[in-house]
């Protein structure tokens, strides 16, 4: 294979030139960062186990009619995908009290959400993926009025499909996080992944607070046994597809 250019890195995975312009390679990394990459480590395998997660979600997602930015997967840590432009956003979904909303609001860890909440947040790591209100959002132009509520109904979308689908894995799906980008000719296309490190995922038959999260929280709090855990998600993935 040719060497493609390097034309992003991120925290977790590399997006590569092609020789087609509107075909990108990513490349899923093992390495984990949390709290704006302050605490930064490795968790082995996650790259494949991601990649391969989210290759799956991807192809069931364009399946229900959402279009997303998924080719194919040329090995078990690599996607090529549509060629987008990352729309600076991170469309975070909440169906249970998990996380910075309970820092925030002081509304209890495990708090069932009457209506799925939808949070847009700025994707700049300098000034630490600030919460947005609406009218931030129109004055920093992040995205024209239309594209918001495009944003909005699409990630409703993923979160009624998300919700079933890991249902199906025995796995309460409590939040996540989407990113979007817009194509050559301006569409816009659900992109970069959907995994263990962007949802968190609580196992259906574990009351135990700790012991059920199957997600990347057990790095963020160092609540140990995290390969065991996307390993887990991977294999009932699987298990659901077959
Ligand atoms: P939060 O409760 O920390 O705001 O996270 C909400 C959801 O978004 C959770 O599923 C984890 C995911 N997330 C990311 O994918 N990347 C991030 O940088 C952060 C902060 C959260």
């Amino acid at each position: 294979m040719t060497t493609h250019q390097k034309l992003y890195e991120g925290k977790a995975k590399i997006i590569y030139a092609t020789e087609d312009p509107e075909i990108f390679l990513a490349d899923f990394k093992d390495d984990a960062t949390a709290f704006n990459a302050q605490k930064r480590g490795t968790i082995q395998g996650k790259g494949s186990i991601n990649c391969t997660i989210s290759s799956k979600l991807f192809q069931q997602l364009a399946a229900h009619g959402i279009k997303n930015h998924y080719i194919d997967s040329p090995a078990p840590n690599q996607m090529r995908v549509r060629a987008v432009k990352i729309v600076p956003l991170e469309v975070v979904v909440r169906n249970i009290a998990a996380g910075s909303l309970c820092k925030q609001t002081g509304i209890p860890q495990g708090t069932m959400l009457e209506n799925p909440l939808v949070e847009f947040y700025y994707k700049d790591d300098n000034l630490g993926d600030p919460l947005l209100t609406r009218d931030r959002l129109r004055l920093l132009k992040l995205a024209t009025e239309e594209q918001v509520e495009s944003l909005i109904n699409l990630a409703l979308q993923v979160n009624n499909f998300l919700q079933d689908f890991w249902k199906k894995c025995g796995i309460t799906l409590v939040d996540f996080k989407l990113e979007f980008g817009l194509d050559s000719q301006q569409q816009l296309l659900l992109a970069d992944e959907i995994s263990p490190d962007t949802c968190r995922l609580w196992d259906i038959n574990e009351s135990d607070p700790n012991q059920r999260i199957m997600d990347k929280d057990r790095f963020r709090r160092d609540l140990g046994k995290v390969e065991d855990a996307y390993q887990a998600v991977l294999q009932r993935v699987l298990q659901v597809l077959t």
